[in-house]
C-alpha cells in the first residue's frame, strides 16, 4: 500500500493507478478504524478493481466544544488495518495540505443538513460536505463508500454531488453501507472508545430502546408516545440526554409523525461526554 500525504503524489499515485485500468473506489474516514470501517473496505473491494482510502481528522466538521484533540489518532495501526485488507493508496494529508494558509471556501448543503445531528451540531455537515467535496476532487474515485451509522451525513453527501454536478463519483455511485453492530446490538463508532466498562454496558439500550420502539410503531402504537417512551427508557439505562429522537424519511429526512412505508428512525443521546447516534428503518 502506497500512503502519500501529499497533492502532487496522491496525483502521481492515482494516475498509477488507473494507468492499470478498472475503476477506483474511495472509503473517506477519519481514522481510529474498527470493523465498521473494514467492512465499507471490503464492500469497495468487491465493487471496483482498485481501492483507495483516506484517513484526514477534519478539523472543520468539529465544533468548539467538541473532542477534536481528544479524537484517536493510530496511522500506523489504522494503514496497518487498510493494508491487510487489500487498500492500496491512502490518501493521509496533514490539515495544512488540506486547508492551506488563506483557505475560504465552504459547502453548506441546506435542507437535508438541517435537524437531527446539524442542530445539536452546527456547523458540523458544512465541514463534513467541504472535505467530502476535496477529498472527491483530489482522488476522483468512480465510487465510494460511506457507513449508514451517518445516515444524515451520507444524505448530505448525495445532495452535494447532485448538486454540485460532481462526476468523480457521481451522486448514484456513492454507496451507503449497513451499520456493523456489536454482538449486544450497539453500532460501532470510533466514540465508543471513550465509554467505561459501566457506560459500554448500559449504552446497549440505545439499539434496544430503538428496536422496542419500532416494534411498537410497526403495531400502529402513537409515535409521540412510544418516542416518550424510549427517552425514558434511556434515561433509566443511565443515558444522561437525548439531543434527539426523531421519526424521518429516510431519503428526504422530512419529520414524520407515523410511518409513510419510508419511515426511519433517528436518535442521538448522550452518556457521559459521549454522544452516541443510531438509525433504523420502522
Ligand atoms: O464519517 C466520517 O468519518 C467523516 O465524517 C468523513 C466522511 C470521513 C468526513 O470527514
Amino acid at each position: 500500500m502506497q500512503t502519500v500525504s501529499r497533492l502532487d503524489m496522491l496525483r502521481s499515485a492515482v494516475d498509477a493507478l488507473r494507468a492499470g485500468g478498472g475503476t477506483i473506489a474511495l472509503v473517506p474516514t477519519m481514522g481510529a478504524l474498527h470493523e465498521g470501517h473494514l467492512t465499507l473496505v471490503r464492500e469497495a473491494a468487491k465493487r471496483a478493481e482498485h481501492v483507495a482510502a483516506s484517513i484526514f481528522v477534519n478539523p472543520r466538521q468539529f465544533g468548539a466544544n467538541e473532542d477534536l484533540d481528544a479524537y484517536p489518532r493510530q496511522l500506523q495501526h489504522d494503514s496497518d488495518l487498510l493494508e491487510a485488507e487489500g487498500v492500496e493508496l491512502l490518501w493521509a494529508p496533514p490539515a495544512d495540505v488540506m486547508y492551506p494558509e488563506g483557505y475560504a471556501t465552504n459547502v453548506t448543503v441546506a435542507g437535508v443538513s438541517e435537524g437531527l445531528c446539524g442542530a445539536d451540531r452546527p456547523g458540523h455537515f458544512d465541514g463534513v460536505a467541504t472535505v467530502v467535496c476535496k477529498l472527491f476532487n483530489q482522488v476522483r474515485p468512480d465510487i465510494a463508500f460511506f457507513g449508514e451509522k451517518d445516515w444524515q451525513q451520507l444524505a448530505v453527501i448525495r445532495r452535494m454531488a447532485r448538486d454540485l454536478d460532481l462526476s468523480q463519483p457521481e451522486a448514484g455511485n456513492i454507496h451507503g453501507v449497513p451499520i456493523v453492530r456489536e454482538a449486544d446490538g450497539l453500532a460501532m463508532s470510533s466514540r465508543n472508545a471513550y465509554l467505561s466498562a459501566e457506560q459500554r454496558e448500559a449504552a446497549a439500550a440505545l439499539p434496544r430502546a430503538m428496536r422496542d420502539a419500532i416494534a411498537l410503531l410497526s403495531d400502529r402504537a402513537d409515535a409521540e408516545r412510544t418516542l416518550g417512551n424510549l427517552r425514558a427508557a434511556l434515561s433509566v439505562a443511565g443515558f444522561d440526554r437525548v439531543d434527539y429522537a426523531e421519526i424521518r424519511d429516510a431519503d428526504t429526512l422530512a419529520p414524520l409523525d407515523s410511518d409513510n412505508g419510508n419511515a426511519r428512525l433517528f436518535v442521538a443521546a448522550r452518556i457521559g461526554g459521549t454522544r452516541l447516534i443510531d438509525n433504523m428503518a420502522v
